[in-house]
């Protein structure tokens, strides 16, 4: 009996010791990335014949809005210091940039009869840089940017964004697409729709719960699926390329995974969030969820909204057309959230009606041990990545998965050993996902450098690069998390074991910086709970050998 339970001892600790040695491969073929968008880095707001964005718009007039009063006039000034950015993508050994366009530097108003010149050049210089290098980049065409003059009509919720979206569509991959092999259309819908336009974090800052964030969403996946029939039919063919969505989400975790109410919270929760624009385009049958459905059918009817749902239908046709518009899954996610549902009181105190009256869920961080970051909403849990990958692989038949978007934040410092292990933390969760059989495909780490990080201003930093928004220059430093990610995208592996001190180049930076970028303390490695474990039983062994 000792004998065999040893034995059985011995093949748990050698499959554990396995799972969670300091260095874990990723398949030969996967993509590395990293990724940053137009407005967060590019500055010259008014450069040229830019247009004004919705940022432009929302961060001048109303700063208060913004928890610095900062905007992004000038930001990392990468609409001057590109050389510089491809130079640290190639630092990082990444062979994708994950980079968006602004659309009103191309289109000043949003419409095609003014066209800049200036705009165009910027992003070819930039696409031939990344070429010359081998990086292949990959061109998300709208990231949150809108130009204000289309706002004026009423932005995402007036369907005339149809058109004029696929004409701006149509410019680019005319203009780049012999370049660019890899399209996004889209950076996370639910963002641009429920932040936008249900709550004011973002712009336009609408703050007009329960009705508008639903048409944002209608017109939205309309003008998605219509900017893929057109690439589709007129280009991909010639050019070769793939284009597809970036959807996000946070995992939401049951409160307690014995109750099935929780349980329960927590699917419903997941088709409000992801599926409201994963499910149209990735599942079986399209449309929105059927729980979505059917509770704003049935919530809108007993607010008095008659027969008509604040959700909009789509017709049999626009399901049809909207299905299957991804060459893959583009995914963005940094945490999760505990959840548990809303009672009938609504205690949780949401406005009626409203996006998160209608999921009917109390969602939260609180009583979790999970590690905190630079943001308040950001807590790490690598466990939620995990179920998170497996959930999208059950939910849409096994799709082929690119994380488009995935990092972490801190309040400052080159030695960000917290994003080092938050790294090899949610990566290690992804290669359990991987070796369960989810097919993921590329990991893009969010970002480059640090940014304007939107409603949070320059507070929040998720950059591999330190920017010294005080330089001219806008100096960008490697933190240690950027070597660290570039070793794993060198190596195509995680390795514990490198955890690199300041050198000399970070050193003599961290002097000029201010005192917060000094910090040197090379934090204790996190250790996995696999790895506890593995001690654990390696002990109790080594008592019974
Ligand atoms: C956005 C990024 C942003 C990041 C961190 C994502 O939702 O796509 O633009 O910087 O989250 O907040």
């Amino acid at each position: 009996m000792w004998n065999w339970f040893i034995l059985m001892l011995i093949l748990f600790c050698m499959f554990y010791s396995s799972k969670s040695s300091s260095v874990r491969h990723f398949p030969s073929d996967f993509m590395w990335g990293v990724g940053s968008s137009a407005y967060q880095i590019e500055g010259g707001w008014n450069a040229d014949d830019k247009g004004e964005s919705i940022w432009d718009y929302l961060t001048h007039n109303r700063p208060d809005k913004i928890d610095d009063h900062t905007n992004g006039d000038i930001t990392a000034d990468s609409y001057h210091q590109w050389r510089r950015d491809v130079q640290m993508v190639r630092e990082l050994h990444v062979s994708t940039y994950r980079f968006s366009l602004s659309w009103p530097r191309i289109l000043p108003n949003g419409y095609m009869n003014h066209v800049s010149n200036a705009g165009i050049k910027y992003y070819s210089n930039l696409i031939d840089e990344l070429l010359k290098y081998n990086i292949t980049p990959m061109v998300t065409i709208f990231h949150w940017d809108l130009p204000q003059r289309l706002q004026e009509l009423g932005g995402w919720t007036n369907p005339e964004i149809i058109p004029l979206f696929k004409d701006y569509a149509r410019l680019v991959l005319e203009l780049f697409g012999d370049r660019v092999k890899t399209w996004t259309t889209i950076n996370e819908p639910w963002h641009i729709c429920e932040h936008g336009y249900d709550v004011e974090y973002n712009a336009p800052s609408y703050n007009f719960p329960g009705i508008p964030a639903y048409l944002c969403g209608h017109n939205l996946l309309k003008a998605h699926a219509e900017v893929v029939h057109m690439y589709r039919a007129e280009f991909q063919q010639r050019q070769g390329g793939r284009i597809g969505i970036t959807v996000d989400t946070s995992w939401q975790e049951p409160r307690n995974r014995n109750n099935p109410d929780d349980l329960e919270a927590s699917e419903r929760t997941m088709q409000f969030y992801l599926g409201w624009f994963a499910h149209p385009i990735f599942s079986r049958h399209g449309n929105y969820p059927k729980v979505m459905i059917e509770r704003i059918r049935n919530l809108s009817k007993q607010q008095g909204f008659g027969e008509r749902s604040r959700l909009p239908e789509f017709t049999t046709e626009e399901i049809h057309r909207i299905r299957g518009t991804s060459d893959f899954f583009g995914i963005n996610s940094y945490t999760s959230f505990l959840v548990s549902p809303n009672d009938h009181n609504n205690s949780a105190g949401f406005p009626i009606p409203s996006y998160n009256h209608d999921v009917g869920v109390v969602f939260d961080q609180n009583g979790v041990d999970w590690p905190s970051s630079g943001s308040e909403w950001l807590r790490v849990d690598p466990k939620g990545m995990y179920h998170l990958l497996k959930w999208i692989h059950r939910e849409y038949n096994a799709p082929m998965i690119i994380i488009t978007e995935n990092g972490v934040s801190d309040r400052g410092g080159l030695a960000d050993y917290a994003r080092v292990d938050y790294y090899n933390l949610y990566l290690s969760a992804v290669l359990d996902a991987i070796e369960d059989g989810v097919n993921v495909r590329g990991y893009i780490s969010w970002s480059l450098m640090d940014s304007y990080e939107w409603k949070a201003g320059y507070r929040e930093k998720f950059g591999l690069y330190h920017v010294d928004f005080n330089s001219p220059q806008r100096t960008r430093t490697p933190k240690i998390s950027a070597r660290v990610y570039a070793n794993i995208c060198k190596t195509n592996a995680i390795d514990w074991s490198y955890r690199p001190e300041l050198n000399e180049q970070q050193l003599q930076a961290a002097a000029r910086l201010p005192a917060e970028s000094v910090a040197r303390t090379n934090s204790a490695a996190t250790l996995s709970w696999s790895c506890t474990l593995s001690l654990l039983l390696l002990l109790l062994l080594a008592r019974h050998c």
